[in-house]
């Protein structure tokens, strides 16, 4: 690659998971550091990462059309951006990306993401560079503080996952299960909340499964960080995603019904409804176990709402075993919910077992699935009407005077009257749609601190 003039303005996008959505934040953060700005709206950037996500085909496909088009754009102006590929397809395939893609100069795994300013000198100076090392917590150390925050914030606090689901590519991509040690997380949590965080979500691909030493020298589970970080003032709002019913213990469960600031909702994926799918997925649970993990939820925290994943035509499926998924979701009734056709992806154990299901059952399949699932959030949303909450103000609407937040049970409530972003206000329900609410504010908006 020829040498080019170091770039003055970025663009992070982001593909896949919440976890993604953080690391490009954080990456963004690293570049603001080294003096490059954010290209304004409708303009090329100089530089340009695209944080990608490996988990179904059709995601990491747009990776491969992204630098197609990114190296067009450039030729046509005149100025070619350099291209970092991060995140999880960076990881799986990188070599890949490199041979198949001379437009890109970068391709920085997601536990490396940290030696992005080295690479980019080294871009300028036209060295092509692969780096997919998997060092755990370094990156966290070589981050620079948060200085400002969204009133909804994100915090990982666990990585990587070694349940080998025989689908997912995702203890391959991210690594081993690493949890971040405790003190770390509650000083980045009361940073962000200095920032203007009101409400943390605490992230890892089996946040459950986090544990670490207290500041009393005690080993604690995701119940004891939560406690502690339910004690920093300002912060008025705790969640937690994504969980694996495995890891599920007393002390979380008992939290849901002990503490106010962790919020009525869980998110935890079931995946399928038939026991003899779920033990091919190497799912650990069975339909049973799951429905009786809820219920023991749901006795904690009465008003719960619930969220899960759903894999339709995982190989060898049959109607009646999906049907057993149906069956599942009926006896939930869940308040939201994604679902996706299996994907077979390279290197896991079910991508090469027998009875791959073809496109059109698994097209139906979704649709039967999704149409389930619409019809209970619906519900759920219906069910909302009359209630009075808290809704925490996150950004402005379409209209001047209008707002956008979320409800605890994480619905998207627009409303209209005096308020700002970061507030936390009462108010009415009045209207359900499938994806949202209408609300009347009741009170006068508490300022944000
Ligand atoms: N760690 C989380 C989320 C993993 S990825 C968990 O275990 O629940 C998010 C979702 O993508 C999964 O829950 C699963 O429903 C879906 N998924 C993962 N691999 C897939 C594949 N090969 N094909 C289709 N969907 C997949
Ligand atoms: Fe993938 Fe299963 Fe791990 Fe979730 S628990 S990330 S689905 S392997
Ligand atoms: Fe995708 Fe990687 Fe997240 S594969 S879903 S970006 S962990």
């Amino acid at each position: 690659m020829r040498p080019s003039a170091p770039p003055r303005t970025y663009r992070v996008k982001s593909f896949g998971c919440q976890m993604n959505v953080y690391d490009g934040d954080r990456m963004a953060e690293l570049l603001a550091e080294k003096g490059i700005t954010p290209a304004p709206e409708g303009e090329e950037a100089d530089l340009v990462v695209l944080n990608t996500c490996h988990i179904r085909e059709k995601a990491a496909e747009k990776v491969y059309s992204d630098i197609g088009r990114l190296a067009k754009a450039g030729e046509a102006r005149g100025r070619k951006p350099l291209i970092a590929v991060a995140g999880c397809v960076a990881q799986a395939e990188g070599e890949e990306i490199m041979a198949r893609a001379p437009a890109v100069s970068m391709v920085v795994g997601p536990q490396a993401y940290h030696r992005l300013p080295a690479m980019i000198d080294r871009a300028v100076a036209g060295e092509r560079a692969t780096d997919t090392d998997m060092p755990p917590i370094a990156k966290f150390d070589a981050l620079p503080a948060r200085r400002t925050s969204p009133p909804a914030a994100f915090l990982t606090v666990q990585e990587g996952c070694d349940k080998f689901c025989t689908y997912c590519v995702v203890p391959y991509t991210r690594g081993a299960e690493i949890s971040r040690p405790y003190r770390d997380l509650v000083a980045e949590a009361h940073k962000l909340v200095e920032a203007g965080a009101r409400e943390i979500t605490l992230l890892g691909q089996n946040v459950s499964a986090w544990s670490g030493e207290d500041a009393r020298g005690h080993t604690v589970g995701l119940a004891g960080l939560i406690r502690d970080l339910a004690e920093i003032d300002g912060l008025a709002r705790i969640r937690y995603t994504t969980s694996h019913p495995a890891d599920m213990d007393d002390a979380l469960i008992a939290a849901h019904g002990e503490i106010d600031k962790l919020m009525p909702f869980l998110h935890l994926p079931v995946q399928a409804g038939s026991d003899r799918v779920l033990k091919a997925m190497n799912r650990s649970h069975t339909a049973e176990s799951y429905l009786k993990l809820l219920d023991r939820f749901r006795a904690a925290r009465p008003d719960l709402a619930l969220s899960g994943d759903f894999i339709v035509g995982f190989p060898g499926e049959t109607d009646a075993e999906f049907e057993e998924t149906l069956q599942l979701v009926g006896a939930v009734g869940y308040a939201q919910a994604f679902s996706f056709k299996y994907s077979p992806r390279p290197g896991t154990p079910a991508a090469t077992m027998d009875g791959q299901v073809p496109r059109e059952v698994m097209d139906e399949r979704l649709q039967r699935l999704q149409a389930a699932l619409n019809r209970d959030q619906l519900a759920f949303n219906h069910a909302s009407v009359g209630r009075t909450c808290e809704v925490l103000v996150e950004r402005k609407g379409k209209h001047p005077g209008q707002w956008l937040g979320k409800s605890p049970w994480l619905q998207s409530v627009w409303f209209e009257g005096e308020a700002a972003i970061g507030d936390l206000v009462q108010a009415e329900l009045v209207e359900a749609g499938p994806n949202s609410l209408a609300g009347r504010l009741r009170t006068p908006a508490t300022t944000a601190t």
